[in-house]
């Protein structure tokens, strides 16, 4: 029988996450730091090949489900015939994108069955757009977004919340699900090197429960899929639904299922793990990274890469920035 990537505490990884760039158009305060990144050297970035030919080697291993990320996975050059290849493994496709080129990619999408997709909006104000991504794309965005519902993908929409910044629209994105059958992801800010985190920029699950509560009266508590990061609610007779990622005040770590890829071919036991297994060399020589795979797994901390108690600078300053992880 074919090994399965296992780590020490049970747990199964068949979702792999895979940063097809550390690109991005757009400059997201909490996300890219404030002098850039240093971005990667082409040489050390994955081919289109060998994303596939790697990926090929996980989904051997029992991965079934692939989401592309960023950067701006869109950016990618000659992203559609990676899409297309990808969906040919017999995975389940998905992509977090933040909807700036999207319509050139929705034919392709129903074609080849991508569904679900997580549009990443933080605020339904065009200034406010502006001020927290210093780019001006936010009719672009949100008329991409409309496009998407129109057409029937399943969309969730990922509301990075922080303190005196977009913490007073959370009831606005609720209101969306009156009549949208949509999924707002409202997310903890959390930290990575060189997004100067502070957690008393932060917004905690308890506060966004208790403001849509205020608001909303009593929430329906939706079962939670099998390793979801999030718990979800909807408003009573509304469509669409809600979910909070509280890796901050409450993480969910003991489901997780959970692989990272970035784009230079390391791959990340957590969001948080400061150290990485070089997949790229090896498989660059010809030699089988199964192994290396499911060595590597056995490295994996319970929760948070080891911050199982908070978040510690000293940890989470030797992480990337999170634009070359892709959440
Ligand atoms: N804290 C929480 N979420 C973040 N994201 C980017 N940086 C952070 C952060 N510091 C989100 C993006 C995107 C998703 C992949 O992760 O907004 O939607
Ligand atoms: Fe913003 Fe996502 Fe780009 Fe980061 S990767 S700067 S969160 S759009």
């Amino acid at each position: 029988m074919k090994p399965k990537i296992i780590d020490n505490f049970g747990r199964e990884h068949t979702y792999l996450r895979i940063s097809l760039t550390d690109r991005c158009n757009l400059r997201c305060f909490y996300c890219m730091p404030e002098d850039g990144i240093e971005l990667v050297d082409k040489p050390n970035i994955m081919t289109l090949e060998e994303i596939i030919g790697i990926s090929r080697e996980f989904v051997d291993l029992g991965v079934d489900t692939i989401r592309l990320t960023g950067g701006e996975p869109l950016i990618r050059k000659n992203f559609s015939f990676l899409a297309r290849e990808l969906s040919n493994l017999g995975v389940t496709l998905k992509i977090t994108t933040n909807g700036i080129v999207l319509d050139k990619y929705l034919d392709l999408f129903e074609e080849i069955g991508l569904k679900r997709i997580n549009i990443s909006l933080d605020t339904l104000d065009k200034a406010k757009s502006v001020f927290i991504t210093k780019r001006d794309y936010f009719g672009r965005i949100m008329a991409n977004v409309c496009e998407c519902l129109k057409r029937g993908f399943d969309i969730k929409l990922n509301v990075v919340l922080i303190n005196d910044v977009n913490d007073d629209e959370i009831n606005d994105f609720i209101r969306l699900t009156e009549s949208e059958h949509l999924d707002i992801k409202f997310i903890e800010f959390m930290p990575f090197k060189g997004n100067e985190w502070d957690w008393s920029k932060g917004v905690s699950e308890q506060r966004i429960l208790d403001t849509v509560s205020e608001e909303f009266g009593k929430l329906t508590k939706l079962e939670d899929p099998a390793h979801s990061t999030s718990r979800n609610f909807r408003v009573k007779g509304y469509k669409g639904s809600f979910g909070i990622v509280s890796t901050v005040t409450n993480p969910f770590c003991a489901g997780c299922n959970r692989i990272r890829l970035t784009a230079d071919g390391k791959m990340k036991n957590c969001l948080f793990a400061v150290s990485e297994t070089d997949l790229l060399t090896p498989f660059r020589k010809g030699s089988s990274i199964q192994p290396v795979i499911l060595n590597s797994i056995k490295e994996k901390k319970f929760s948070r890469d080891g911050m199982d108690l908070k978040m510690d600078a000293d940890h989470y300053e030797q992480n990337r920035s999170m634009t070359s992880i892709g959440g």
